[in-house]
Formats: structure tokens, sequence, C-alpha cells
């Protein structure tokens, strides 16, 4: 019958989005529209078999199951496929010079104790001692005092203590500081590991099989607040790491690898953190 529009491999987006768009307007329509133009296009382009495609349909199902609200592995995916890397990569363009955001991730805990400074996070003092010293200062160098500063990190087995409720003390290597008249803080913590991304789920399973990076290199967490300026979210990697070229969440940049220094069994860190001015409109994080 004429007048029936009819599908074909040429036009198989063309009529879903039209169905979308014509069912509702607004930008959910418009971006499932786009959702599935590239789908269509990948299936162009890779042409599955139906056995292939109940597979792949088989792999997304096994990713909802081993997901709850303890673990997240869509996110996995997201962010070891680079997806949450790109995304927080358009969120959060700096001027530069600002020392860049990476993602937060899951081990930040927003209730870790306010420290005064020189104070040590280490709770169970397991590890190589480190001091960390640090300056916050704006674009032009000039210090900002009373910027709140939180740090977190794994402990010398690649832990969080959130992930080892039963083995390290609450708020293991977790403290709030606040930076003094010229901007600088300091404290004492352990030297923390870099360690593996879950490999138990369907995600790690398949990219352990094409023997995709699961490492994380060492790493020290920063989220630091201070009025007018925008809130900077980042991690400072250790510069003798083996995994620092390929870190499974893509969050090393050159400006974020810290220099980790050994004097006899001491270790020191020493990094700076500039803070671009807050723009209009813009959320603090
Ligand atoms: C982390 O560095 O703690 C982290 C960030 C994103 C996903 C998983 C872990
Ligand atoms: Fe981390």
């Amino acid at each position: 019958m004429s007048g029936i529009p009819s599908f074909s491999e040429a036009n198989s987006a063309e009529m879903v989005a039209q169905r979308l768009l014509k069912a509702k307007a607004g930008p959910l329509p418009r971006f499932l529209a786009t959702v599935v133009d590239h789908l269509h296009q990948i299936v162009r382009e890779t042409r599955p078999s139906a056995a292939d495609w109940r597979q792949a349909i088989a792999f997304l199902t096994e990713i909802g199951h081993a997901s709850d609200d303890k673990r997240q592995e869509w996110v996995l995916l997201s962010d070891l496929l680079g997806v949450t890397a790109l995304v927080e990569e358009i969120n959060s363009r700096r001027p530069n010079g600002a020392t860049p955001n990476t993602v937060r991730g899951p081990f930040y805990r927003s209730d870790a104790p306010r420290l005064a400074l020189g104070a040590d996070i280490s709770l169970d003092g397991a590890g190589k001692s480190l001091t960390v010293t640090g300056r916050v200062t704006d674009l032009d160098g000039l210090p900002i005092a009373g910027a709140t500063v939180e740090t977190w990190q794994a402990n010398a087995q690649g832990f969080y203590e959130n992930q080892q409720p039963d083995l390290q003390p609450e708020f293991n290597l977790r403290g709030v500081f606040a930076t003094d008249k010229e901007g600088r803080f300091h404290y004492r913590t352990v030297k923390p590991a870099g360690y593996g991304v879950p490999d138990d789920g369907p995600v790690g399973q398949m990219l352990r099989q094409l023997n995709y990076p699961l490492s994380r290199p060492a790493h020290i967490h920063f989220l630091i607040r201070a009025d007018g300026f925008e809130t900077l979210t980042t991690q400072v990697f250790e510069s003798g790491d083996p995994h620092l070229s390929e870190d499974a969440l893509f969050g090393v940049k050159p400006e974020l690898v810290g220099d980790f220094k050994r004097t006899g069994e001491d270790w020191s860190l020493d990094f700076a953190f500039v803070l671009a001015m807050a723009r209009k409109g813009s959320r603090a994080a």
C-alpha cells in the first residue's frame, strides 16, 4: 500500500527519529534521536548477526544484574571506556594555568574530619611515611588564604577506608584542612599504592580478556573550595608509578603528576594548586 513508509537500511534511523520528534518536542526526544542515529550507524558498520546481537544484549543484561546500590557496573563501563572522563572534560574547562579537574570517584566522603595543619591522617600508621605540602593560589600566583582542602587516598595496599570498614579505622587517610595566610597547607600521611579497578564483574571480565589496562597509578585526591573560585576536584599522581601512562580512568595529565621525593625512609610531596575565578552562573561542585 502506498503512503506507508518502508523501513530500510538507508532510512532506519530517520524513521525512528521522526516518531520520536512527532511524539513529543523537547531535549529528550532530540537526545534519543541522536543516540538512535549513532546506534544504527554502529549496526550498519559492524553488521552483527542476530546471534551476535543477542549476545550483546545478554552482556548488557549482565551489567544490569551486577549493579545495585553498592556496586555500579554501568558507571564502571562508562569510566573504563573514557566516557566519564570525556563528560568531565566537556564540563570543566579551565583557563590555561589552572589545575585541571578529574573525576571525584566513588570513595569520597563528605563527612571527613577537619584537622589542624600538620596532622597525621594515617590513623593506623601502616605504610611509608609521606609528608604532603601544598600551596593554593589564583592564576596570578597570589595565595588563597582560608581555602578548604579535603584530601582522601588509598592505603599502602591500594584500598580506601570505606572499602575495608573492618580492616581500617574510620576516616583513615582522610582529612579536611584550611590553608594559612600564605595559601599553604601541610599534613602527614603514608604513601598510597595504586590499585586495580574491580574486575570481578562482567565489564572487568570482558576487558581483562582483551588485556585492556585496568590499573590506576598511585594518587591522592583533593577537593579544594574557596570563595570566589571554581571548586577544584583533582588527583595528584605519583611520578614514578609504572601505570602512569595507562590510567584505567584516563585521569592522568602532565600537570597532575607530582614529584614524590624520597629522603632515606621518608617520602615527601610538594604540589601547587591553581584555582580559576568562579564564572558567572557557575556551580560550586
Ligand atoms: C578513584 O580514584 O578513587 C576512582 C575514580 C573513579 C572511579 C573509580 C575510582
Ligand atoms: Fe582514587
